[in-house]
């Protein structure tokens, strides 16, 4: 099935691996102050900021995982016209992720979920409330042509597509079908990460949804072995992928493969977990990539499941690198079962 070894030489085949995301991308906004003040305009709180920190986040966070892990990627997506999408633009720079993919809408504000901290005296940090900005009215047909100009400009350049769809409209039915049929002309496998229906994503190489999402689609709750078995077997054949990863919080990952008996990947280090925020792109993005570098789905599958294992230590949005999966792969508790 897989060996330390096997993985470990996918972990250097990775470097250079390149893979474009399509999706929408969101910046994480961390905002912390203390508060020692009662306000005498209104019974409130006053926050004195101390910082302000902006993390690339949903369609982003997938692109910034892969260039993490020591892959090339690219970002296309849309940003409004606005400081956050610079800021989120330079922060994907930095991390060495492509942005001329990065489309600005000027009608729109760049998709922002901003989380509200504060400390007090002997308190620890404490989020207070998540202050969301989106639009939801559907992107202006000039912004899709340069979503799909852009795509096609960098489709030749790169070994996989990943689709990372949060609901904010990049993914909308005219887009999502000519990024596929570009895909399949160009033969590059395509990868989805996507919160709504699946099969308008048909003959994709593989999908990633979460057991919520997954139930969604199939419209049964999975509550034991069968109802489990049931819903990756209705969803390999209503997407006719070649695999579906159904990622299960703290119950690891499901992988269903066509022609292939279940794998159930239990979570590796699930003693030392402080946030989960954005495992599931985690997951996606170390997917794509290991696929794309010659992984079996299985060894693409414990390689995203190790990833996802390390972020969830992490407080927010968080990557991880190869030395350090490279350095889990010998102890990552839960591991030894597998193999
Ligand atoms: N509590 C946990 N303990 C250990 N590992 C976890 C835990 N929660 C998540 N993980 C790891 O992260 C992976 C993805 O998590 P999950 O199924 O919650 O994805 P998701 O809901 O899509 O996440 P996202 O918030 O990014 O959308 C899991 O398959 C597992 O490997
Ligand atoms: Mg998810």
């Amino acid at each position: 099935m897989f060996t330390p070894q096997s993985l470990a030489t996918i972990l250097d085949r990775i470097a250079g691996t390149r893979v474009m995301v399509l999706g929408d991308p969101i910046a994480d906004e961390f905002l912390e102050g203390r508060i020692d003040r009662i306000s005498r305009e209104a019974p409130v709180l006053i926050l004195r900021h101390a910082r302000t920190r902006l993390v690339p986040g949903g369609a982003a966070n997938a692109a910034a995982n892969i260039a993490a892990l020591a892959g090339k990627a690219e970002m296309v997506g849309v940003v409004g016209a606005d400081a956050t999408g610079e800021g989120l633009r330079d922060a994907l720079g930095r991390v060495g992720v492509g942005t001329s993919g990065l489309v600005v809408a000027g009608d729109r504000p760049t998709v922002t979920k901003t989380r509200i901290s504060a400390t007090s005296n002997q308190s620890v940090t404490q989020q207070i409330v998540r202050v969301d900005r989106q639009s939801d009215a559907p992107l202006p047909a000039e912004v899709s042509t340069s979503l799909i100009e852009a795509y096609a400009r960098l489709i030749p350049q790169v070994d996989a597509v990943l689709l990372s769809e949060y609901g904010n409209g990049v993914l909308a039915p005219e887009i999502r079908e000519q990024a596929l049929a570009l895909a399949r002309q160009a033969g590059k496998p395509v990868v989805v990460d996507a919160q709504g229906e699946l099969a308008p994503y048909r003959g994709v190489a593989a999908l990633t949804p979460n057991q919520p999402e997954a139930e969604a689609v199939v419209g049964f709750a999975i509550s034991d072995e069968a109802s489990l078995q049931r819903a990756g077997d209705r969803l390999l054949a209503e997407t006719g992928a070649e695999a579906v990863l159904i990622t299960r919080g703290a119950l690891g990952i499901a992988l269903f493969e066509r022609g292939h008996p279940r794998i159930d990947i239990p979570a590796f280090n699930r003693s030392e977990v402080f946030d989960v925020t954005g495992a599931g792109d985690t997951v996606v993005g170390t997917l794509t990539l290991a696929r794309a570098s010659g992984a079996t789905w299985c060894e693409a599958t414990i390689l995203a499941n190790l990833a996802a294992s390390q972020v969830v230590r992490r407080f927010g949005t968080a990557t991880t690198s190869p030395g350090e999966l490279l350095a889990a792969l010998g102890w990552a508790e839960g591991m030894e079962d597998l193999a």
